[in-house]
């Protein structure tokens, strides 16, 4: 491209979503366009774009919402970023971790309700990290992240399942292969990081639940879309698990009367992962770096290969 001083751009200089119309008609004849997660980029937003579009970048390590076979198809380049968000990911899972395992969030609202009648030897018990089994669903970067952070805390052993070893990422944390079952079975905290794909979708249901022992936490961290929630419902309900801690769900925002908001042991945040100041700003940094370098046609720092 020459004359960047002619670069134009269009900015929606808001903190809540663009409307899907304004989207439809803003992204008309753009060389690029830069989003979130919100954003659904689908045919209808390609071809409301038209033929100049080269290149998308997102401001976000997740890509469920992209339909990359459309993208493929129109030899559009994708950038996402990865790797700037772990360590706040990471933090956010073994804050909600804690907050569910130790049951802080009913706690506070014990002690500010009334609730706090006296000291009491099994009141509001739960369970502690030290000599406890941690498994990881999907280990990528965030899931050896979250094991590097739970070690200090004295945790036995960490396994993990994926569609294959990760050896290089494992040695790291030391972690244990498994099966699916096995991580079920074993993990007395279950923490999924894997990213929401068809084979994901959904996987984790009343099977897995049923073998998880009824002492062991779950927590999910990555996509809503992994997790059955009417199976979870069920799980968390009837004693089947002790706890769940949840930064994602489906839809997004959770209705307020979603049955999942009625039960004391699933603590849910309104996916907040990434959300710390410097997180957000290095995202948005590298999203805007991913799209002027497609828009150079040079490689971008953190590419999505299609
Ligand atoms: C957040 O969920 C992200 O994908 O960056
Ligand atoms: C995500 O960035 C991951 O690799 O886990």
């Amino acid at each position: 491209m020459s004359g960047w001083s002619q670069l134009q751009f269009e900015l929606w200089d808001s903190d809540d979503p663009i409307p899907r119309q304004e989207l439809l008609k803003k992204v008309k004849g753009c060389d690029g366009l830069l989003c979130v997660l919100t954003e659904k980029i689908d045919a209808e937003v390609l071809n409301a774009a038209g033929p100049n579009l080269k290149v998308l970048s997102t401001m976000s390590v997740g890509f469920d919402h992209l339909s990359l076979g459309e993208l493929k198809k129109r030899g559009i380049r994708v950038g996402y970023t990865p790797e700037v968000l772990t360590d706040a990911v990471a933090e956010l899972t073994i804050a909600l971790l804690l907050a569910t395992s130790r049951r802080l969030i009913e706690a506070t609202h014990e002690a500010k309700t009334g609730g706090w009648g006296t000291w009491r030897t099994l009141w509001l018990c739960g369970y502690e990290l030290a000599d406890s089994t941690v498994g990881i669903f999907g280990l990528g970067r965030i899931g050896v992240a979250i094991a590097e952070r739970l070690k200090p805390f004295k945790v036995k052993k960490f396994i993990y399942t994926d569609v294959a070893p990760r050896p290089e990422l494992a040695a790291a944390i030391q972690a244990e292969y498994v099966s699916m079952d096995e991580l079920a079975r074993q993990s007395d905290f279950l923490a999924v990081c894997c990213a929401l794909t068809p084979e994901t979708q959904g996987i984790c249901n009343k099977n897995l639940f049923s073998k998880m022992k009824n002492t062991s936490i779950f927590i999910n961290t990555s996509r809503g879309g992994v997790v059955n929630q009417e199976d979870l419902y069920e799980a968390l309900s009837t004693g089947q698990i002790a706890g769940a801690g949840l930064d994602v769900t489906v839809p997004e925002p959770l209705p307020t009367n979603h049955p999942l908001f009625t039960l004391k042991n699933c603590v849910i945040l309104p996916h907040i992962a990434s959300a710390s100041y410097t997180t957000r700003n290095a995202m948005s940094a590298l999203a805007a770096n991913n799209l002027l370098a497609g828009l150079r046609g040079e490689p971008m720092p953190k590419e999505l290969q299609l």
